[in-house]
């Protein structure tokens, strides 16, 4: 039993939340003792099953959101190793806000019917979901006030590999939210060092944002594209050419990323394309590699080609050991993602490009950032490191995006509706 936990936990841990099944170990509880797993037409004791798993659900729920508060307290004391849930979850990280998990549940529960469900039990999708419902509510309602929204690009803000349509749903949310005076960033993974590679991918919101009455012509500068993680910073410009003007480095760059020397640079991608290389030839894929001044990855060899994901896992989690086992992988920080149907290792990764547009903006605090992305897990996901700069939404598609937008709106224009809990 023991090896055999040692196993999957070595082999899988890089691949779970280790909050969120915390969190889904704790509620199962109430779900096996509570549910009804039979069918009987008619059977009133459904109501009473319900009720009663709700209640300890938002139990559960309130006391892990106490959980956070002591850890809370031990971070602003600086003493967040002595927290009971670093104790119960090591790996936990920074709090940049209380979250209104109890709150967040209801919510969620009247959305998913997760306590009248007799047969499958609070779930990866339904923990992750009440999590993000209580980030939006304590940014709109206890702490805050948020000013700055980031978003990730591929299947945040458009599917995969494609680019913001002006069709596209998120365009007038995100414009409503420039109308309010909130700064934007599109903090992505896609690097390029000419303006027009980004005006194709998103001309659907530059457009709006040019053509728009209801935004002033300060508001209309309020947002920028963070590409390459971190590497190159363009602002919205609706009079360029490309809706796009490159901003100088001085106005953005942080200390610790003027300390980088290019032979370091150049020094750690190529230690990477050895690694990449290596994957495929081991595993014979249909790739090539692609070097970029600050990235280097392996993409399709010809256009129909479709990787496994565990052949894409392979490459990342090789690459980064190598990476991590290098002195040079210990001085300058890079980011190995799986990024769907390619591989890249970035120099820089999205704690600096968030933290870029923090500055860029104002210096803003991690309490008043909100980045949204769908890669959250810690080997192989470039969304990660996000979370040490602010706080964070994991979404998982756009859709999902959209949805957590309209959710942030309703809380920014009213409030916390009545009925959230018992107290109210
Ligand atoms: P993101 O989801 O917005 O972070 O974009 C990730 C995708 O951008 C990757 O999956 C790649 O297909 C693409 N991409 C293009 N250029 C680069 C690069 O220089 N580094 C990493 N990803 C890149
Ligand atoms: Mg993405």
């Amino acid at each position: 039993m023991t090896t055999r936990y040692r196993v999957e936990y070595a082999l899988k841990a890089h691949r779970r939340d280790a909050l969120i099944e915390f969190i889904k170990g704790l509620l199962a509880v109430p779900f096996v003792l509570h549910s009804q797993p039979t069918t009987v037409a008619g059977d009133a004791s459904f109501r009473v099953m319900a009720v009663e798993a709700g209640r300890r659900y938002r139990e559960i729920m309130k006391d892990v959101e106490e959980l956070i508060n002591d850890h809370i307290t031990y971070q602003r004391a600086g003493t967040p190793e002595r927290s009971k849930l670093r104790f119960l979850v090591p790996s936990v990280g920074t709090f940049f806000t209380p979250l209104l998990l109890e709150k967040a549940f209801v919510a969620q529960d009247a959305r998913r019917s997760i306590s009248n469900r007799r047969f499958v039990a609070p779930s990866f999708n339904d923990i992750r979901l009440i999590l993000n419902t209580a980030q939006i509510m304590s940014l709109t309602t206890l702490d805050g006030p948020l000013k700055l929204v980031t978003f990730d690009g591929d299947v945040t803000l458009y599917d995969d590999g494609q680019c913001l349509v002006p069709t596209n749903p998120v365009i007038p949310r995100i414009l409503q939210l420039m109308q309010r005076g909130l700064y934007i960033g599109i903090v992505t993974a896609a690097g390029y060092t000419d303006s027009v590679k980004y005006m194709e991918r998103l001309h659907g919101l530059l457009d709006a944002i040019k053509f728009s009455k209801d935004l002033t012509e300060g508001q209309k500068s309020n947002l920028i594209i963070l590409g390459g993680e971190s590497s190159y910073l363009y602002k919205s410009c609706p009079t360029s050419p490309t809706l796009l003007v490159a901003e100088p480095r001085e106005n953005w760059e942080l200390d610790e990323m003027r300390t980088w020397s290019e032979t370091d640079i150049q020094r750690l991608l190529d230690i990477a394309e050895t690694a990449l290389r290596e994957s495929i030839s081991t595993m014979k894929l249909e790739a090539i590699v692609l070097r970029k001044e600050r990235a280097v990855g392996i993409i399709p060899a010809i256009p129909d080609v479709k990787f496994e994901r565990e052949q894409l896992e392979e490459a990342v989690l090789a690459a980064q050991k190598t990476l991590e086992l290098s002195d040079i992988g210990r001085r300058l920080p890079f980011c190995a993602f799986n990024g769907g149907n390619d591989v890249f290792v970035d120099i820089g990764d999205k704690r600096l490009g968030v933290r870029c547009c923090q500055r860029f903006f104002g210096n803003i605090s991690g309490s008043q950032t909100l980045h949204i992305g769908d890669q959250f897990l810690s080997a192989g996901h470039n969304d990660f490191k996000a979370r040490m700069a602010g706080t964070t939404v994991w979404v998982a598609s756009p859709a999902e995006t959209v949805s957590s937008l309209d959710e942030l709106w309703d809380l920014l224009e009213h409030g916390m509706p009545k009925g959230y809990d018992h107290d109210e």
